[in-house]
């Protein structure tokens, strides 16, 4: 990601961006995209290395990770991590030896990957005094729930079924336990609350036994069972707990299912914000550990943000040329034919039809129909023709349809 978004990341932050060395454990293995030169299994060639200004830990693990993050700050490196379980053990030490040594910690990554929402608490709700925090920050025990309750499968296939599409570790036990997600949770609490929580303060209770007949029962009676982190304020003090919940459906976290995680942030003053997207995968680590790193980088000059706004100068596209799907209703005489020569101006202006469905009512009818995605001067054209037509009464209502398209969003 670094090299496909070189440009761009020199670009708005003004520096030069040279990949330093990078330790790995095994240098015979293969590692397409990586030059071998840069690769090393000594990490002093990593942490003397006076030009390396940031360093990126993705390595994983408590030990030896903690002891080269230490290094990493006192040397005045700034630091960014992916590492949920080092960080919900070593945060509050690692953040206080950067601060003595005048440089920072960074950390996106290691709760819900891609959803930026440690920025989003350190910097955008700052002012905001975080009352609770409620995720689902574990994305396997999403899969497996939702397909508990979509499909009707029990836990143990929904969990083969996770481990088949990637979803889930052979070994599962750290997220179906609830221990990963309590990592996570410590994290973000943390942030949220200002206050130092650790893994051991939130006590956790996974899904493993959780039965299918209880997610068949929990729906009967308009519940999903979600696995929620739950960090509130209590009188004073803060609370973090792992468990699996009941969730009503019409709560905005009963509808985050499959993979992905969702953070719903309190705070009396701005009321709720949710955050949700992918919680895990090799891209968006990388997007959150990236951004970190642009973090770090911006902090240091002021012109950054102007740079990121201005400087791609990318043309605007004219709105005709946008491909939407469309809902077009028309109000037309009942008489034979329309419907075959509505279609045929569609046919002719290229707009192809998804849906029809007609109403009659007296002498009129309603002719409704879902038009598949195609750029919008096209279909406005259609429209025009047809509104000419005798047989159509009234302005037609033309409106966008969102998620109807093959494959990618309506823009
Ligand atoms: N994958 C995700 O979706 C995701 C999401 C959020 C956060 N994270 C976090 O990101 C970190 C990495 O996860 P991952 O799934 O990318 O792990 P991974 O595939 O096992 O990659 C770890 C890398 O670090 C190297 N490494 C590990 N221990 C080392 C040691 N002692 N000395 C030198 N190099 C060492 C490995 O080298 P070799 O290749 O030589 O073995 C490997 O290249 C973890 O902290 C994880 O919690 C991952």
């Amino acid at each position: 990601m670094l090299d496909d978004r070189r440009a761009t990341i020199e670009r708005a932050s003004g520096h030069r961006l040279d990949m330093g060395p990078i330790l790995v454990r095994d240098l015979t293995k293969p590692r397409p995209g990586v030059e071998r030169a840069l690769l090393t299994a000594d990490p002093t060639v990593v942490l003397d290395d006076p030009d390396v200004a940031i360093v990126v830990e993705v390595m994983g693990g408590v030990d030896p990770t903690l002891g080269y993050l230490r290094a990493a700050l006192e040397a005045g490196k700034a630091v960014v991590t992916a590492n949920k379980q080092l960080l919900s053990r070593h945060g509050p030490e690692l953040l206080r030896i950067a601060e003595e040594s005048g440089t920072e910690i960074r950390f996106e990554a290691s709760a819900c990957a891609a959803i930026p929402v440690i920025k989003v608490l350190r910097e955008s709700l700052l002012a905001a005094e975080i009352e609770g925090v409620t995720g689902i920050v574990n994305g396997t025990t999403n899969f497996v729930l939702s397909e508990m309750r979509r499909a009707g499968r029990s836990y143990g296939d929904a969990l083969a079924q996770a481990q088949a599409l990637g979803y889930a570790e052979a070994d599962p036990t750290e997220d179906v336990s609830g221990a990963d997600a309590a990592a996570k949770m410590a994290i973000l609490a943390s942030i949220a609350f200002h206050s130092t929580v650790r893994i051991d303060d939130v006590p956790h209770q996974g899904i493993d036994r959780l039965q299918r007949e209880d997610v068949e029962l929990a729906a009967e009676l308009g519940f999903a069972v979600k696995l929620l982190g739950v960090a509130r304020l209590v009188g004073g003090g803060v609370t973090v707990r792992v468990y699996p919940a009941l969730v009503p459906f019409d709560h905005p976290l009963a509808a985050v299912d499959g993979p992905d995680n969702a953070v719903l942030l309190e705070a009396s003053t701005v009321r709720e914000i949710m955050l949700v997207g992918p919680g895990a995968g090799g891209t968006e680590t990388a997007s959150a550990v990236v951004a970190d790193v642009l973090s770090i980088l911006g902090t240091h000059r002021g012109s950054f943000l102007h740079n990121a706004l201005v400087d791609a100068g990318r043309p605007i596209v004219p709105s005709g040329l946008v491909p939407s799907a469309f809902y077009l209703r028309l109000s037309v005489l009942d008489r034979p034919g329309v419907l075959a020569r509505v279609a045929a101006i569609f046919g002719e202006e290229d707009v192809s039809i998804r849906t029809v469905l007609q109403k009659g009512e007296d002498d009129r009818a309603r002719l409704v129909m879902v038009l598949h995605p195609c750029p919008e001067g096209r279909v406005v054209a259609a429209v025009e023709r047809v509104a000419a037509l005798s047989d159509v009464r009234d302005e037609p209502v033309l409106l966008r349809a969102l998620g109807t398209g093959e494959g990618s969003p309506v823009r």
